[in-house]
């Protein structure tokens, strides 16, 4: 075993006006493999998140339910977690952005960004609800495109040409909130000078911190030139109050990814050895990965590693970025009928089906991952029933039958158990690079060749000719250590399926280690299945 490393995993903060989709499921899904992979290999991980809780659409949202702000996040982030945790989603601390922790390290933050010289105001028009006496964020403005004239498009792009503008070049420009025509007023922002962050900035990501795309992507911003970035909003808006500014708030993305550190302060306030400052400042010997989705690249990759080069934190390790989840082709959309909560999955299907699925088509890449519901049925029912699992329901029922649930002191296919144990390192490094396709490829591959082991073997031939014999003792024990095997490469994606059989196998809960020693002479539970097939019926009711 290396060193042992120390690290903090997050996945992006939610936030609080939504319902969890599966979308976010298959970033925790992806983030939750990683940690429980690391902390099988002995690593010390903290998986962080929370609620990202402020922002105008909280705000408007919370006003609707006739709740106050305060009221509406708390009973959203409970529920967003009841539906991830789930999923098997094991954080260590899932918190929220409208904390004290997160208050005062946003302020000190901006300070260091004052201090830096980091901090520019300027005076922009925005558009103005005279009605709501509010200013309005683009996609609270709908017109006429200025390009297509599409009636009734956003403020910020035209989703029938696809343009991007500004809410003011709108033909037409009404209210979201009440349908009056906005004013353009003038008003006073604060900016973060991300220009002169740029060649740091090119610098960084020229390293080992994002994927080749990613990198390429990054490129043609630099390339298309930074604009200084506004961090501020004015009243009424729900956030925190900016320092020595009168009606003004920081814009929910500056204090949002602050929030990682919050609830790691929160975290270490509960776990009194840990030292937070050893985690985030600039020479930190610890290492932090965040999980996200491609649509938040410009935020993680630009804003947030110039925020904490400027107020001289430490930079993430690696940004991890992942593609959209699409639904039998199509984009995930409210409008279609294609948006899938994770309360609408978990109605009818078990989660563990879903980890399985998307691990089988997460390779650590940037493309979109498609749940086609053809595909995961058989993938499921095929490869994770009708392979992995079926190695125990074939085999163990003769141990308990014949030899009172007691395993042989010998295994009988040393070279087969060789080849099985010997895939170790190629899978960890498979997980690693969260490769997880090729990680269940290998696994399914293994599985096959068990298979193909017990058919030439035939132990229900030698039960029907001998009965109880040493044979079919080791036979039967030898097939159950393979599948132990493939059980350890499995868990940091089955977490659920491994515990069934860790209490099946009567052993203590399985690290990476434990690979390399077979399970001997040992008493186990009797057989009973681990889990069902996914009926074609369950599917249709479903999509119903
Ligand atoms: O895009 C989103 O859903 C944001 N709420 C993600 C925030 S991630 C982090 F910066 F907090
Ligand atoms: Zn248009």
């Amino acid at each position: 075993m290396n060193n042992v490393r120390t690290m903090i995993a997050t996945t992006a903060l939610p936030y609080a006006n939504g319902t969890i989709h599966l979308g976010y499921i298959l970033e925790a899904v992806e983030a939750d493999i990683w940690v429980n992979f690391q902390k099988m290999r002995g690593n010390i991980c903290y998986f962080i998140a929370g609620s990202d809780a402020h922002g105008t659409p909280v705000m408007i949202q919370a006003e609707k339910h006739g709740l106050s702000p305060e009221a509406f996040i708390t009973k959203m982030a409970r529920e967003q977690l009841a539906d991830i945790e789930q999923f098997g989603i094991t954080f260590d601390n899932f918190y929220t952005t409208h904390s004290p922790e997160n208050e005062q390290l946003s302020a000190a933050i901006y300070q260091q960004l004052q201090k830096a010289g980091a901090i520019i105001r300027k005076t922009i028009y925005q558009a103005y609800d005279p009605l709501k006496n509010m200013f309005l964020p683009d996609r609270y403005v709908k017109g006429t495109c200025p390009r297509c004239n599409s009636p009734d498009q956003y403020g910020d792009n035209c989703e029938v040409c696809g343009a991007t503008y500004g809410s003011s070049e709108l033909l037409d420009p009404k209210s979201v909130l009440s349908g009056a025509t906005p004013e353009a007023r003038a008003t006073e922002h604060l900016f973060f000078d991300l220009p002169h962050y740029a060649d740091q900035l090119k610098k960084w990501i020229s390293g080992p911190h994002v994927i080749k795309e990613i990198q390429n992507k990054m490129q043609e911003w630099f390339d298309a030139g930074l604009q200084t970035w506004d961090i501020s909003r004015d009243a009424p808006y729900f956030g925190f109050k900016i320092p020595e500014e009168k009606d003004k708030y920081f814009y929910v993305w500056l204090d949002a990814p602050i929030g990682y550190m919050a609830s790691f302060k929160n975290f270490c306030a509960k776990h009194p050895g840990l030292d937070y400052d050893a985690f985030w400042k600039q020479d930190s010997k610890t290492e932090l990965y965040h999980f996200i989705g491609k649509d938040i690249v410009y935020f993680h990759t630009l804003f947030w590693p110039a925020v904490l080069m400027a107020s001289e934190h430490r930079l993430p390790t690696q940004v991890f970025v992942h593609g959209f989840v699409t639904v039998n082709g199509e984009k995930m959309s409210k409008s279609r009928g294609t948006f899938i909560t994770a309360k609408q999955y978990l109605e009818k299907l078990n989660p563990e089906y879903l980890r399985y699925y998307f691990a089988a088509k997460l390779n650590g890449g940037i493309e979109d991952i498609d749940l086609n519901f053809k595909d995961f049925m058989q993938r499921v029912n095929s490869d994770l029933i009708g392979k992995i699992i079926n190695i125990a329901a074939r085999t163990a029922s003769f141990i308990g039958k014949f030899f009172d649930n007691q395993l042989a002191t010998q295994l009988t296919n040393k070279p087969l158990w060789e080849l099985f144990i010997g895939k170790q390192s190629e899978i960890a490094d498979y997980y690693e690079t969260r490769d997880y396709a090729r990680v269940l490829r290998e696994v399914t591959a293994l599985a096959d060749k068990a298979n193909e082991w017990i058919a030439e073997k035939k132990p229900w031939q030698i039960a029907k000719e001998q009965g109880g014999s040493e044979e079919l003792k080791e036979i039967a024990t030898s097939a159950l250590n393979l599948f132990r095997i493939l059980i350890i490469y499995l868990k940091p994606v089955l977490p659920q399926l491994a515990l069934s059989v860790e209490s099946f196998l009567q052993i203590a809960p399985l690290q990476w280690q434990d690979i390399n020693t077979p399970l001997l002479a040992h008493s186990i539970k009797s057989f009973t299945p681990l889990m069902t097939r996914i009926e074609e019926k369950q599917i249709t009711e479903w999509v119903q």
